[in-house]
C-alpha cells in the first residue's frame, strides 16, 4: 500500500464499515502516520494518525502531552478532526475541556451514572426494553436500527436529561443531522446541519431554564444549578454555554453510539449462529457477548487530541499544536493486544477494548451503554429463535461513527 494513497479523512473509505486492510497496514507499516491534506482533509492541513493499541492507550493516557481542547499556537481545536472553535465548543463541551475543569465537573455529573444509579433505574429500563421488543416481535419483523436498537437508548437518554419522552424522536432526528455527513464533507455545515443545532439549541435553553426553576433528579439539573470548586478555575457556575453545550453533547453521545453498537452486534450474531444459540442455552455467556460486540463495532471510531509540546513517537516527532487522531476502532483489532482479532468471538477473554476509550475521558455513559445493550439482547434471545436479515442495511456516511441508519430483519421462531 502506497502512503500517500491513505486518506482517513475519505468518508467513502468507511463506506462499509471499518477499513481494516488500511488499519492493518498502517500498524504494522506506519503506526504513527503521518497524513498530507487532501481534498477531503479539514482545514487544509494533515494530522497524524495513532493506531496501534498501546500507542492510542498511551496518548489518552497523556492528556498534559495530548489536549482534547487545544495546543500550540492553534486557534482551534477539539475531538473531531475539523478544527472547531476555541471557546465556543473546544474547551467548552465537557468532552473537549482538559482538567483541572473537566474533572471537577465529572466530579459533579458522575453520581448520575454511577453503579448504585443503575441499580435503581435497571427495572423501569427494562420494562422500557420489554415493551419496545414485544411491539417489534409481534410485527414479525422491523427495522431494527429504527424499532429497536435506536429506541431504549432514545428512551434512557430522555430519562437521564429529565425530559419528556414525547420528544425523544427530535432528538434522534438532531442526532441523525449533526452527526450525518450525508450532504457534506468534513468540517462543513449543510442547511439541515445548522437548522438541527439550532432547534436543539433552543430546546437546550429553554430546558435549562426550567431546570434552574425547579430543580429535579435528573443529571441536567445538577449541570443547571452546579457550583464548582476553585479548583475548576473559575469556580462557581458553570456558563451557560457549557450547560447547554452539555445537553448537546448527552443528545449525541447518548443515543448514537449505544443504537450503533446494538445493530453492530446483531449483525455479527446474525453472522454466527453458533454464537446465538450458545446465548439462548447459557445466559452466563451474556456479559461477554456484550464485551465482543462493543469491542466488535467499535462505534466511536476515534478521537482527536492536540499536542501541547513536541514529543517523539517510533521515531516520528510531533509538534506541539499538531492534531493526533486516536483510531479506537483500530487499537480494537490490533493483533499486538487481541489474540485472532478478526474473529467475532463471545467468549473473548481478557477483551481489554478501548471502545470507551481510557484514560480521563474514559465514557461517562459506558455502564449504562452495557445495560442498555444487555437488556436488548437478553430481551430478544427470550423471544425469538432467529433473526434473520430482511433486505440491505444502510450505514451511515461519517469516519467518526460506524453507525447505521437502516437494519431490516424477520424474527423467526417466535416465542408465544
Ligand atoms: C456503546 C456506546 C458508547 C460508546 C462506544 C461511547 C464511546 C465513548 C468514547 C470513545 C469516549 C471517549 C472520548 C475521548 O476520549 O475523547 C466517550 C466519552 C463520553 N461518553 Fe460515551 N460512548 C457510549 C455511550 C455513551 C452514553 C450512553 C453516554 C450517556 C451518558 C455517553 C456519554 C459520554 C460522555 C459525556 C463522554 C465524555 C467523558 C469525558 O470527557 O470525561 N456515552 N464515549
Amino acid at each position: 500500500m502506497e502512503p500517500s494513497s491513505i486518506d482517513l479523512t475519505d468518508l467513502s473509505l468507511f463506506a462499509d464499515g471499518h477499513p481494516h486492510h488500511v488499519f492493518r497496514w498502517l500498524r504494522d507499516e506506519a503506526p504513527v502516520f503521518w497524513q498530507e491534506p487532501t481534498r477531503s482533509t479539514p482545514d487544509g492541513e494533515g494530522c497524524w494518525s495513532l493506531t496501534r493499541f498501546e500507542d492510542v492507550e498511551w496518548a489518552a493516557k497523556h492528556p498534559d502531552l495530548f489536549s482534547s481542547c487545544t495546543g500550540g499556537d492553534r486557534d482551534g481545536g477539539g475531538t473531531l478532526i475539523e478544527d472547531l472553535p476555541l471557546d465556543f465548543a473546544a474547551g467548552v463541551l465537557f468532552n473537549m475541556q482538559d482538567d483541572p475543569r473537566h474533572n471537577a465537573i465529572r466530579r459533579l455529573v458522575t453520581p448520575s451514572v454511577s453503579p448504585k444509579r443503575l441499580r435503581e433505574i435497571e427495572a423501569g429500563l427494562k420494562e422500557r426494553c420489554d415493551e419496545i421488543l414485544d411491539a417489534a416481535v409481534a410485527e414479525g419483523g422491523c427495522d431494527f436500527l429504527v424499532d429497536v436498537a435506536a429506541e431504549l437508548p432514545l428512551q434512557a437518554t430522555a430519562s437521564l436529561l429529565g425530559v419528556p419522552q414525547e420528544d425523544r424522536h427530535m432528538f434522534m432526528a438532531w442526532a441523525d443531522a449533526t452527526l450525518d455527513y450525508e450532504d457534506r464533507e468534513l468540517g462543513e455545515q449543510s442547511a439541515s446541519t445548522q437548522e438541527a443545532s439550532a432547534a436543539m439549541f433552543a430546546y437546550g435553553a429553554d430546558l435549562l431554564e426550567r431546570k434552574r426553576a425547579c430543580p429535579a433528579d435528573d443529571i441536567l439539573s445538577i449541570v443547571a444549578n452546579a457550583e464548582l470548586p476553585p479548583e475548576a478555575d473559575p469556580g462557581g457556575p458553570m456558563t451557560a454555554l457549557e450547560q447547554q453545550m452539555f445537553f448537546s453533547l448527552l443528545i449525541a453521545a447518548g443515543s448514537e453510539t449505544t443504537r450503533n453498537t446494538i445493530a453492530a452486534g446483531l449483525l455479527a450474531l446474525m453472522d454466527d449462529p453458533a454464537a446465538w444459540a450458545a446465548l439462548r442455552s447459557d445466559r452466563a455467556l451474556l456479559p461477554g457477548a456484550v464485551e465482543e460486540m462493543l469491542r466488535w463495532s467499535s462505534s466511536t471510531t476515534y478521537n482527536r487530541r492536540t499536542a501541547t509540546e513536541d514529543v517523539e513517537r517510533h521515531g516520528r516527532a510531533i509538534r506541539a499544536g499538531d492534531k493526533v487522531v486516536l483510531w479506537w476502532c483500530s487499537a480494537n483489532f490490533d493483533e499486538r493486544a487481541f489474540t485472532d482479532p478478526m474473529r467475532f468471538d463471545i467468549g473473548r477473554s481478557p477483551n481489554s477494548h478501548l471502545t470507551f476509550g481510557i484514560g480521563s475521558h474514559f465514557c461517562l455513559g459506558a455502564n449504562l451503554a452495557r445495560l442498555e445493550i444487555r437488556l436488548v439482547l437478553d430481551g430478544l434471545l427470550d423471544r425469538v429463535a432467529s433473526i434473520v436479515p430482511a433486505g440491505p442495511t444502510e450505514r451511515t456516511r461519517s469516519n467518526k461513527h460506524a453507525g447505521f441508519r437502516h437494519l431490516p430483519v424477520t424474527f423467526e421462531g417466535i416465542a408465544r
